[in-house]
């Protein structure tokens, strides 16, 4: 019989440390059964001891490639006997980085967010990963209790908390039904100015199920198709107490609505507000420099001032010179002439 991931995760006294909280294991045990005998691909962003990447590999047995990515550089010392298993060291929101995971596996399964928890980390390696996400794959967020604090960019409703972000998300799961022309792209834009991402590229529209648990969130990835609400179908006959009409039109009308005109404003505020330490440090490079042509300015006139010391004393001393002979002469010539 199968062994529960909490089992595997429990029973191993040996080879690297892992922890996890006891919840996530269960309930990673439901969300991954359809998965477990499947030859998936495992994508884990935070790595520390290592463990995990074994926890993973014992779990999946046929699983083809497990990577980890940390930012901690002794995690380049982490050495797996088993070939499935791969690390790669460095910020896992850094392109490069993005790059070289991509060159290992284009495509994963599983993805797992246990790296920073900040929201900025989180956020952005949603950007950057969700693309990597396999049609029917799971994106897994851990330990986004951190999003209720301070410490980790948020704060209980706090608008820019990685938590607040999924929820966006959710509104993007219903996007067709929107009356607004607001598109999920500008929605999730909103976070990308204050975050320094950018969702372009994105498939936001493939969002099929976003499931928040106790500190965790997995977001399910499906070919748009299966993201529509679809057509109504009918069953039976007797429509005694209200009429059924299959061709009614129930789309949205996609038009200028207050919200979405708030949720631009509030954009553009966000986007202002991102511009601000650019801003902030543009100034003090130009207030350096007025200080710095200020200095050479007061060195100048104190030049300007020795100069024109000189050039007086210059002058005195000359006509001293001049006038001293020019005297005698005068009264050379006088004294010839009387
Ligand atoms: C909670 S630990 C991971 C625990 C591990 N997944 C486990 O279950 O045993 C978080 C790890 O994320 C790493 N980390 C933090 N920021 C990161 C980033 N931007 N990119 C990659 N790894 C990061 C840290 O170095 C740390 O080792």
């Amino acid at each position: 019989m199968t062994r529960t991931i909490e089992e595997i995760f429990r029973a191993r006294t040996d080879g690297y440390a892992s922890e996890k909280w006891s919840s996530y294991l269960t309930l990673y045990n439901d969300a991954f059964a359809p998965m477990r005998d499947r030859p998936v691909n495992v994508l884990e962003i935070g790595v520390q001891n290592g463990g995990s990447l074994e926890v993973w590999a014992s779990s999946f047995p046929k699983a083809r490639k497990i990577v980890g990515v940390d930012v901690n550089p002794k995690c380049v010392d982490l050495k797996y006997s088993d070939p499935r298993i791969s690390i790669v060291v460095g910020d896992a929101a850094h392109p490069d980085i993005k790059a070289a995971i991509a060159a290992k596996c284009a495509e994963f399964d599983i993805i797992i967010d246990d790296g920073s928890h900040h929201s900025r980390d989180v956020i952005r390696a949603f950007a950057h990963y969700f693309p990597l996400l396999s049609d029917g794959g799971l994106y897994v967020v851990e330990d986004m209790h951190a999003s209720y604090w301070k410490t980790f960019e948020g704060g209980l409703y706090y608008p820019y908390s990685s938590l607040a972000f999924f929820k966006r998300l959710t509104d993007l799961i219903n996007a067709e039904h929107w009356e607004s022309e607001l598109s999920g792209l500008e929605a999730a834009q909103q976070f990308g100015a204050q975050f320094h991402c950018s969702f372009d590229g994105v498939p936001l529209e493939n969002i099929h199920s976003i499931t928040f648990t106790n500190s965790v969130c997995i977001i399910s990835k499906r070919q748009s198709s299966f993201n529509a609400l679809g057509v109504r179908v009918g069953s039976g006959a007797d429509d005694g107490i209200t009429k059924i009409d299959l061709s009614a039109e129930t789309r949205p009308i996609k038009e200028p609505d207050e919200w979405s005109t708030l949720a631009r404003a509030e954009g553009a505020v966000v986007e202002a507000f991102a511009s601000l330490p650019r801003l902030k440090g543009e100034i003090e490079r130009l207030q350096a420099k007025i200080d710095s042509l200020q200095r050479q300015s007061s060195a100048f006139s104190a030049e300007i001032e020795r100069l024109k010391q000189r050039l007086t004393a210059l002058h005195d001393s000359t006509s001293w010179r001049i006038t001293k002979p020019l005297r005698y002469l005068a009264s050379l010539v006088y004294r010839l002439r009387s």
